[in-house]
């Protein structure tokens, strides 16, 4: 599913463009919010990544862009849709350091949001982000994103170091259709 602004352009991961995944991928707040993702984070891994995701996609249970710059192609970051159930859906996302600070995740979670909640797009219903209740940056931009704060569960998301609580944000269909 390709999805494009005038300055954004979601599309599949290129195999060419594994050093750029394994840069992105490689940073202290990946480490610390995301201790599951292999530090550093290489060319192998970025292999296998590519591999799972272009599986999951064959099967219908996970759509994953690149999200890329409209001019130059270049991949700025990454945005994923994946627990596709019952018109639900959970998008997970992070950016290259060079490509930080400049509104670009807000921007790609409105360009899946409307293609998800479109009857002629995805016709669903929920989308939900969930994070650690310190990941201020990954807060933010889901609130810029139009997506309202559910519920905290503490003590339920792992950090590197030990735990947090888990904040769940939600966006909706009567949200976006201003019912
Ligand atoms: C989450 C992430 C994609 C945000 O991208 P970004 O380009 O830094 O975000 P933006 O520059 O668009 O900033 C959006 C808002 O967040 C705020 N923000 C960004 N980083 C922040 C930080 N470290 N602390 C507090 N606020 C922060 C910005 O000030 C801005 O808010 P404002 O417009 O009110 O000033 C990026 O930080 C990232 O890749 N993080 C690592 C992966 C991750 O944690 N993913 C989330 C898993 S769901």
């Amino acid at each position: 599913m390709l999805l494009t602004s005038d300055r954004l352009r979601l599309r599949p991961w290129r195999e060419d463009e594994a050093e750029r995944i394994a840069t992105a991928r490689t940073n202290q707040a990946t480490a610390h919010f995301l201790p599951f993702i292999p530090q550093p984070f290489t060319a192998a891994d970025v292999r296998f990544w590519l591999g799972d995701l272009a599986e999951q996609a064959a099967a219908g249970t996970r759509f994953n862009w690149c999200v890329a710059d409209a001019e130059t192609d270049l991949g700025l970051g990454n945005l994923t849709l994946f627990r596709m159930e019952q018109g639900g859906g959970e998008l997970g996302y992070w950016l290259h350091p060079d490509a930080q600070g400049r509104g670009v995740i807000v921007e790609a979670l409105e360009l899946v949001a409307h293609w998800f909640f479109a009857p002629d797009g995805r016709g669903g219903q929920r989308l939900a982000i969930k994070t650690a209740s310190t990941n201020r940056a990954a807060r933010r931009t889901a609130e810029l994103a139009g997506f309202r704060l559910l519920r905290t569960e503490p003590d339920m998301y792992t950090l590197a170091n030990g735990r947090d609580a888990l904040v769940v944000y939600e966006r909706t269909a009567q949200v976006d259709s201003g019912s």
